[in-house]
């Protein structure tokens, strides 16, 4: 796990870390200093969080080799004269695309109740694959957006986060076949089930009690659609929604554009869009987007800005709730 941001020069560390947005960590943020002996450093240029051309895949896939196992560091460099106003969206870009590097718990899930989950939930992923590497980066991301979203979410919304893609080390651990299905939502809803009954299965080996996997299992099956968003039962299973979404455009949407292609992914970014609430499309504005997955969300989203000036506010919907009165 990333345990420190070490901001160089360090001057601009504290500055940085009291405008960085309350979601995200700043207590990990400091000055650059040394690091302990054999700690791991990884290297940032916060500029290039600001380059739409720039893709942070070859970043967070060295991260991957070892931040999984072992305490490291990651030194941004930020421009010596730039102002804390201006670099505290960039940090935030690159604190959102790395944060399942950033340990984030809860109450329910600081204790080694859930470890044994999380133990589990690694153990079911070889990630010498490369697109079950994917899958576990997309669950634990998840997980983070969960926390975000809902810094008091219950276990069993945390658990579901964790699982909720697990049947895809079943199906698709090797080769991708969503593409291939006649009817996508079709294939979606069956994945939705079989999962649900893989995530009983797991959990059920790491202990934990049954009521809480009833509630999984029912999250897992409704994580492909919001339900109804006038009904406050459907509550998690929206956030779940979100979370998956938010982790779409985040995490995967470049990694998913290179594998698939433009046609599809296309139809991907409409389907992923529609299960993010609008109260959440804010969120896209402040993402680091790859310049051509960027454009694919501007053909739904044409008010998307981007960049250190395009932060949408909180509630601010306007304009980037289109896509569902498209
Ligand atoms: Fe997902």
């Amino acid at each position: 796990m990333i345990e420190r941001v070490a901001i160089d020069p360090p001057a601009l560390a504290a500055p940085l870390a009291a405008a960085l947005d309350p979601e995200l960590p700043a207590r990990r943020v400091g000055p650059a200093i040394e690091p302990p002996a054999g700690v791991r450093t990884y290297h940032t240029d916060l500029a290039r969080w600001a380059d739409p051309a720039w893709d942070p895949g070859p970043l967070d896939w060295s991260l991957g080799d070892h931040a999984w196992n072992e305490p490291v560091w990651l030194r941004v460099r930020a421009p010596a004269r730039g102002a804390p106003a201006r670099l505290a969206p960039l940090l935030e870009r690159a604190l959102t695309r790395l944060q399942r590097f950033v340990d984030r718990r809860n109450d329910v899930s600081g204790g080694p109740w859930f470890d044994r989950v999380l133990r589990r939930h690694r153990a079911l992923h070889d990630r010498r694959l490369p697109l079950v590497r994917a899958d576990h980066d997309h669950a634990v991301d998840t997980w983070r957006w969960v926390l975000r979203l809902r810094p008091d979410a219950s276990l069993a919304l945390q658990a579901a986060a964790l699982f909720h893609d697990v049947e895809r080390l079943r199906s698709e651990a090797r080769a991708r076949k969503e593409h291939l299905a006649p009817d996508y939502v079709a294939f979606k809803t069956a994945h939705a089930r079989a999962g649900a009954a893989l995530a009983r299965r797991a959990l059920t080996s790491a202990g934990v009690d049954a009521a809480t996997i009833a509630q999984v299992e029912a999250l897992v099956v409704g994580h492909e659609r919001p339900g109804d968003p006038g009904d406050p039962g459907d509550e998690e299973r929206a956030l779940l929604n979100d979370a998956d979404a938010l982790s779409f455009f985040s995490l995967n949407a470049s990694g998913f554009l290179d594998y698939y292609g433009p046609d599809h992914t296309r139809r991907k970014v409409a389907y992923t869009l529609d299960r993010l609430r609008p109260a959440q499309r804010w969120r896209l504005g402040r993402l680091h987007l790859r310049g051509d997955v960027l454009a694919l969300v501007r053909e739904q989203v044409p008010a998307l800005e981007d960049g250190p000036t395009g932060r949408g506010a909180p509630g601010d919907t306007e304009g980037l709730s289109r896509r569902s009165s498209a």
